[in-house]
């Protein structure tokens, strides 16, 4: 069979409205979306990914949401029966949302080989969004039939553009939980609140020269992102998705910030248990303080202070 050259013509003039100047997709139309998002539990990952399906779908796509956590049927409807269910729906196009349940890798894989098999064939705009990418994509782990599903994955970043495949990915963290490609290939990244300062050494190569520090990140509220896109860098806070609007309560915004004085600094040092201060045995904290880059000076002063706590606890 043979194809003529993909022609995005779907992406011209369309747009995504993440909060904020919507994003024009015409300048993704040479290269399709690879879209990531990450951030902690309950920030507003998964309103992300179904923030795009709605507005693709209303655009030309026919957007799928893989379901891992059996959240989604109440929002759009039932799951599709099994694979071959799914490639009716795919072919027809005759439903906007297409739910898909499943738990894990092995689960996936049957229905991730129709969506490239189908994208192959037709040629038509899907929209897949992978929520809890991390069960699909591990960045080590091969077994399970993570391997495999991770492999599929992989293609439709890599053959998506071509057969008019975008993808959308969430994850719980940066670095250690999807597999390298997704990362480096990804065109439109949203990285929610940050709680672990370990991780910002994995992050801060990107925000060089932005200004944005990781206290910045570590105050980004439910539905924050900092969005990278063909744009630039901007900080977003992300509409509620149509389908979560019926179901979930808008979350509170509560502005969350490093400790900065002494009585803020006490309190969180109450909320850690003993049994967590005490794993910080010396080798531990000299490499935190070697990953944060910490000076002797700072060291001295924290593992005082750190010996002073311990004291006070007994
Ligand atoms: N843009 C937003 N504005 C306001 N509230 C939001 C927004 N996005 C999400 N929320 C609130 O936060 C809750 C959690 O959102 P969501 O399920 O998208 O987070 P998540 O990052 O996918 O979390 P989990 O890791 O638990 O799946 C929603 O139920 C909603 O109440
Ligand atoms: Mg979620």
């Amino acid at each position: 069979m043979s194809h003529s050259v993909i022609c995005r013509s779907e992406m011209v003039g369309a747009t995504l409205n993440l909060g904020g100047q919507p994003l024009d997709l015409t300048e993704y139309s040479t290269t399709g979306l690879m879209a990531l998002a990450v951030g902690p539990r309950g920030f507003g990952k998964t309103n992300a990914g179904l923030l795009m399906a709605e507005q693709l779908s209303e655009q030309g796509w026919v957007s799928l949401v893989l379901d891992p956590e059996g959240e989604l049927e109440s929002v759009y409807g039932a799951a599709v029966a099994d694979a071959e269910d799914l490639r009716q729906r795919l072919t027809l196009r005759d439903t906007p949302i297409v739910v898909v349940s499943a738990k894990d890798a092995l689960e996936f894989i049957p229905y991730g080989q129709v969506i490239l098999e189908v994208a192959d064939e037709h040629r038509k705009p899907l929209f897949v969004c992978i929520d809890e990418g991390q069960l699909f994509s591990a960045a080590r782990k091969r077994s399970d039939g993570v391997g495999e599903a991770c492999d599929i994955i992989a293609q439709f970043a890599e053959r998506g553009r071509k057969r008019a495949l975008d993808l959308f990915v969430t994850a719980l963290r940066y670095t250690g939980t999807l597999h390298r490609t997704m990362f480096s290939n990804s065109n439109l990244k949203l990285i929610g609140a940050q709680e672990d300062p370990t991780a910002w050494s994995a992050l801060a190569p990107m925000f060089r020269s932005s200004g944005i520090e990781f206290k910045d990140l570590n105050a980004l509220g439910p539905g924050e992102f900092i969005c990278f896109s063909r744009r630039g860098i901007e900080k977003t806070r992300m509409p509620m998705a149509d389908g979560l609007k019926k179901v979930a309560p808008k979350a509170k915004t509560v502005k969350r910030t490093l400790p900065a004085n002494f009585s803020q600094w006490d309190r969180a040092m109450r909320e850690i248990p003993t049994e967590r201060l005490e794993a910080l045995t010396d080798p531990v904290v000299d490499l935190l303080g070697a990953v944060a880059g910490l000076l002797p000076q700072q060291m001295l002063a924290g593992a005082r202070a750190f010996g002073d706590e311990m004291e006070a606890r007994v």
